[in-house]
């Protein structure tokens, strides 16, 4: 199952919709927040224990703290994946502040910035609403941080742009913003399919402008000018012929969801499919690369 993947990764917070604050009801219904330390390197087995149990959302405060939330008390880590835990309980209105807290107004550089709904309007250039749901996305990863960097150094107005693994939309809504003439995204998610859409209408882009799919790259056909993939090594390794057989002669390809330790044997499947490196970047140990035909 990919997407657990990505609950490690950032934020993934229930679809519930009830989670918005706007609440009326008198009963407050509480959660159990759990703060877990991990060991060194046990990221992905803790993420994979946790898929056992029904949680709410999970996000990482930093490099080695998840803190998730859940209906009922989580059992107790396993030693081997979490050094120190602990467990309180928070009624939902505290979860909705929470929420909002967590979610500021990010500034990418002078002209681009990601900002919730809730949070006001920038004279920025590129000002990005993002509504922080379920979709991965928010701005806040290293991964996007870097795929924004690397849209804003090398796509250009009048291209066309694929987006596999769309997540919330945000990249794409980027490109559009930039001048796109033609996007193309896709997701194996249901739920990221209905948040792109709510996401380009709080943008004030027309829903049409954008070629939708649900599905893999698998469901793609035709040629684009910039192609991205901000998913993990794996779907790499896999998919790289298929996106250098989708890009067009001159154009890129960005690639990231991936750690400096994942990079030698992408490096190697880049350089077999005929591509070459044109820049990195790494970002808390995540990298980015932008890639063109050799
Ligand atoms: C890390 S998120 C990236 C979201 C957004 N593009 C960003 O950069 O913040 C990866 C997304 O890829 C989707 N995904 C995972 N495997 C996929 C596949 N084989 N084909 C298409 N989408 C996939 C996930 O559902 C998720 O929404």
């Amino acid at each position: 199952m990919h997407s657990l993947k990505f609950w490690g990764w950032g934020v993934r917070w229930l679809r519930d919709s009830s989670l918005w604050p706007k609440r009326s009801t008198t009963m407050k219904r509480t959660w159990v927040k759990t703060t877990c330390a991990l060991q060194e390197g046990q990221k992905e087995n803790f993420f994979l224990w946790l898929s056992e149990f029904k949680i709410e959302g999970a996000w990482e405060l930093d490099e080695q703290t998840v803190m998730v939330y859940s209906r009922e008390p989580l059992p107790e880590p396993p030693a081997l994946f979490v050094k120190k835990w602990q467990k309180e309980q928070e009624e939902e209105e505290e979860w909705g502040e929470k929420w909002r807290e967590y979610f500021k107004t990010i500034r990418i550089d002078e002209e681009l910035v990601i900002r919730p709904p809730w949070e006001k309007k920038t004279r920025a250039r590129f000002d990005i609403v993002i509504y922080p749901a379920y979709a991965f996305g928010t701005g806040h990863h290293p991964t996007t941080e870097g795929c924004l960097r690397f849209i804003k150094k090398y796509f250009r107005e009048g291209l066309s742009f694929l987006d596999l693994g769309v997540g919330s939309g945000i990249l794409s809504i980027l490109a559009l913003k930039m001048g796109a003439c033609r996007v193309c995204a896709v997701d194996i998610d249901p739920l990221a399919i209905e948040e792109v859409e709510r996401n380009l209408t709080l943008n004030g882009i027309d829903i049409s402008k954008v070629e939708l799919l649900l599905g893999d790259i698998a469901t793609v056909g035709g040629e684009f000018d910039f192609i991205v993939a901000n998913i993990g090594p794996y779907f790499h390794l896999e998919y790289l012929p298929k996106m250098q057989r989708l890009l067009t002669g001159k154009g890129k390809i960005l690639l990231s969801g991936f750690e400096v330790q994942d990079l030698p044997p992408i490096e190697e499947k880049i350089h077999q499919v005929g591509l070459t490196v044109l820049d990195a970047m790494v970002l808390s140990s995540w990298v980015s690369l932008v890639c063109q035909n050799s």
